[in-house]
């Protein structure tokens, strides 16, 4: 355990908050229970979310650092709290794509469920105020947001952690549909960064296609709570 102090809020997001420290490079990454959609305009709570969504980023985070992949993850603190890695954020978010569903089916007119032949990395911008606007690498070049190099970075970083985390979630009999990762950036390097949890990603149980995820809460289909801590035991008593 760490002695880490606790200093004033950084930022408050949408599903955290982001704390100060007295380690000038390590910020506390805290879970909050808020559930928002439809770029916000649905609001409510997912009890214990916190919680759940902490203990499933933290061990997937650390999963993906025994495959070499850089994350901002540093340890544990509290049942709702993360030490990570202070980052200045790619204001990108990277969707990858396994299955269809979500904005892709709207958007290409196709039906949910759809295996894709490939896997689909996306870039969106990530800002409010725009509605998170499809962009691609040369918007983010353009933008002064990353590097061909850091572009390159990111997309090897994106493909290698689909392949990772598919093959550890079909060992548990369940789909990766979808999910959206955020990078950031100390000096020359790139972390993976913000969390990677049932609110980020699109799970389906493999023989069902029951969702464990916030599209429970999206679309009303009840239940939420009870699939994010059946999502968690499923993920973490391995
Ligand atoms: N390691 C990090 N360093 C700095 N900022 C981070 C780090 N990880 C995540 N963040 C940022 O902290 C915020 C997390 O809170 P969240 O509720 O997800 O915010 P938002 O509503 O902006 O998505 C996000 O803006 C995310 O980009
Ligand atoms: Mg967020």
């Amino acid at each position: 355990m760490s002695k880490i102090q606790k200093k004033e809020l950084l930022y408050e997001g949408k599903a955290k908050r982001i704390f100060l420290t007295d380690m000038e490079d390590k910020l506390i990454q805290e879970f909050k229970d808020d559930a928002t959609a439809f770029d916000g305009a649905k609001k409510g709570v997912i009890v214990k979310k916190g919680e759940i969504n902490n203990a499933i980023s933290a061990f997937l985070f650390e999963y993906l650092e025994n495959y070499h992949i850089p994350t901002h993850f540093l340890e544990e603190i509290s049942a709702n709290q993360m030490l990570v890695r202070k980052l200045n954020i790619i204001p990108v978010e990277v969707v990858l794509r396994n299955v269809a569903a979500g904005s892709l089916c709207a958007r290409y007119k196709i039906q949910e469920g759809t295996v894709m032949e490939y896997p689909i990395l996306e870039y969106y911008l990530k800002s409010d105020e725009l509605h998170d606007p499809m962009i691609n690498e040369y918007h983010a070049y353009a933008f002064g947001h990353a590097t061909p190099d850091e572009t390159k970075a990111i997309n090897r970083i994106a493909s290698k952690v689909n392949a990772i985390l598919k093959s550890f979630f079909d060992r548990r009999n369940l789909v990766l549909v979808d999910f959206k990762l955020e990078f950031g950036k100390k000096g020359t390097e790139i972390y993976l960064a913000d969390e990677i949890s049932p609110d980020t990603c699109r799970i389906w149980d493999k023989k069902t296609h029951k969702k464990l995820d916030k599209d429970r809460f999206r679309h009303d289909m009840g239940g939420v709570e009870k699939a994010y801590a059946e999502l968690r035991d499923r993920i973490t008593n391995s």
